[in-house]
This record gives C-alpha cells, sequence and structure tokens, in this order.
C-alpha cells in the first residue's frame, strides 16, 4: 500500500496549467526527490500537496483523500511542509518560529522542540537569536524544526540546499536522515540539485514543464539523459 499517492494531478494558477496528470507513489519511510529546473513545478507539487493550488485529480495519504480539506486540516492529517521562500518570521527568535510551528500540534509542544534540539543543537544555542541575523544554514534548520513541531509522518521540503555551501548541504542531509531513522518520517525534497537529491534520496522523479519524465531508483538514473536534460534545462 501506498502511504502517500498521487494519481493524476493537474493544478492551475488561473488558466495557466503548472503540473500535467503528475501520479507518483511513496512507499512509508521511503525518501525521495522530486527533481526539475527553475520553473519545472516543484514547489507547486509540494503546494498542491498543502491543498494550496486548485487542482483535478487525486492525492491520498494512507488511502485517506486530502482533497478539500484545509490546510490546517492537512496538516492534522499528519503532514508538514517546509516551503522554500519567505518561510521564517526574520525579527522573531528561533524559539518563536519554532513555536509558531506548533499552532496546529497534536503533542506536547515541549517534547517536540526537544525533538527539534537533539536534532539540531545549535537551535538550542542559538534560541534567542532573531533568525534575520542567522547564516542561511542555521535558517534551513529552523525551517526544517518548525515543519517538525507537529510530529509529521509525512515531510515536505522545497528545495532543502538552495543557496547554501556544500558542506552545510552534508548537515541538511544528515539531519533529514536522522528525521527518517529516527523520528520515522516519509520525506518528500525538491531539488534542483540533482548530485544532492541523489545522495540523499532512494528514488528519484524527473519533472519538467510540469510533466513526469523519468522516474526510478537513484542507480537507474544516474546517467540518464533524462535526468542531466532536466538538470540543466532548456
Ligand atoms: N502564484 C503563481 N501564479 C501564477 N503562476 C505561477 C505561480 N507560482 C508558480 N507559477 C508558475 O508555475 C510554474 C511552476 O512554478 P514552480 O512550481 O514555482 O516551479 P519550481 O518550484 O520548479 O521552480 C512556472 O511556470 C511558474 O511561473
Ligand atoms: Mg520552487
Amino acid at each position: 500500500m501506498a502511504f502517500l499517492e498521487l494519481d493524476q494531478l493537474s493544478a492551475f494558477y488561473g488558466k495557466a496549467q503548472a503540473l500535467h496528470n503528475v501520479s507518483l507513489s511513496v512507499a512509508s519511510g521511503e525518501i525521495i526527490a522530486i527533481v526539475g529546473a527553475n520553473g519545472a513545478g516543484k514547489s507547486t507539487l509540494l503546494d498542491s500537496i498543502m491543498g494550496l493550488t486548485r487542482v483535478t485529480g487525486q492525492i491520498r495519504l494512507e488511502e485517506k483523500s486530502l482533497i478539500g480539506l484545509s490546510a490546517a486540516g492537512i496538516v492534522r492529517s499528519g503532514v508538514g511542509y517546509a516551503p522554500e521562500r519567505f518561510n521564517l518570521f526574520p525579527y522573531m527568535t528561533v524559539r518563536d518560529n519554532l513555536l509558531v510551528g506548533a499552532y496546529t500540534a497534536r503533542n506536547n509542544v515541549s517534547d517536540n522542540i526537544a525533538v527539534v534540539h537533539k536534532l539540531f543543537p545549535r537551535l538550542q544555542e542559538r534560541a534567542n537569536q532573531e533568525t534575520s541575523t542567522q547564516s542561511g544554514g542555521e535558517r534551513q534548520m529552523v525551517s526544517l524544526g518548525r515543519a517538525l513541531m507537529t510530529s509529521p509522518r509525512l515531510l515536505l521540503v522545497d528545495e532543502p540546499t538552495i543557496g547554501l555551501a556544500p558542506k552545510v548541504c552534508n548537515e541538511i542531509a544528515v539531519a533529514l536522515k536522522r528525521m527518517r531513522d529516527e523520528l520515522g518520517a516519509t520525506i518528500v525534497i525538491t531539488e534542483q540539485n540533482a548530485n544532492f537529491a541523489m545522495t540523499l534520496a532512494e528514488r528519484l522523479y524527473v519533472l519538467e514543464s510540469g510533466v513526469v519524465k523519468a522516474e526510478g531508483t537513484v542507480d537507474e538514473l544516474r546517467n540518464d539523459e533524462r535526468l542531466t536534460a532536466a538538470y540543466f534545462g532548456h
């Protein structure tokens, strides 16, 4: 049984269609990556799972349809989202940004904060720092930490490495693997950085102009020209 299933999903902004009949299936405990160039539809795909776009088709989490639920309802169903842009409150502290993420938390807030601090000790050291004064890597940690505040079973992460140095990308990869291994989360990331996606994910979907062009394991796609084409764009 698929944990997350998208069936013939199309997404629209007004009359413009950004996703075309996207079907994908994620097993419980998998880490998968949606890889594609700028404008391919990666953010739209994650926004659509969160109920933030107008869609046709089907989205199911453990066989239950998410279509028609509010974003808050989707969070309550067990989905956490670390979006790419404009996601932190810059003049609030690390701690307050984490607390904002807890607004629909099902579990104890202090337990969740402890989980986040265990994954990212630096956020505990910097709890009182405004996020506007943090590095890009630290802000990404706050963003991931905030998504964890609702104890998600499915974690969606939009371009976790954008603008980050290779060493920091490694730290993010280690943290995401721990979220799967220690917290049991199933993880969907998007990436323009195909190399990073291949070091982290077990399977890839290649998205181009809102269409899935290829899918397979990292080994199956490593030398696939469709991956290279999506990576460099057209
Ligand atoms: N809010 C929006 N309104 C209209 N068009 C949008 C909006 N957001 C994205 N798009 C369009 O949808 C397509 C996919 O964008 P996006 O999902 O942001 O791609 P990616 O995240 O892969 O860079 C692009 O053509 C983009 O211009
Ligand atoms: Mg995007």
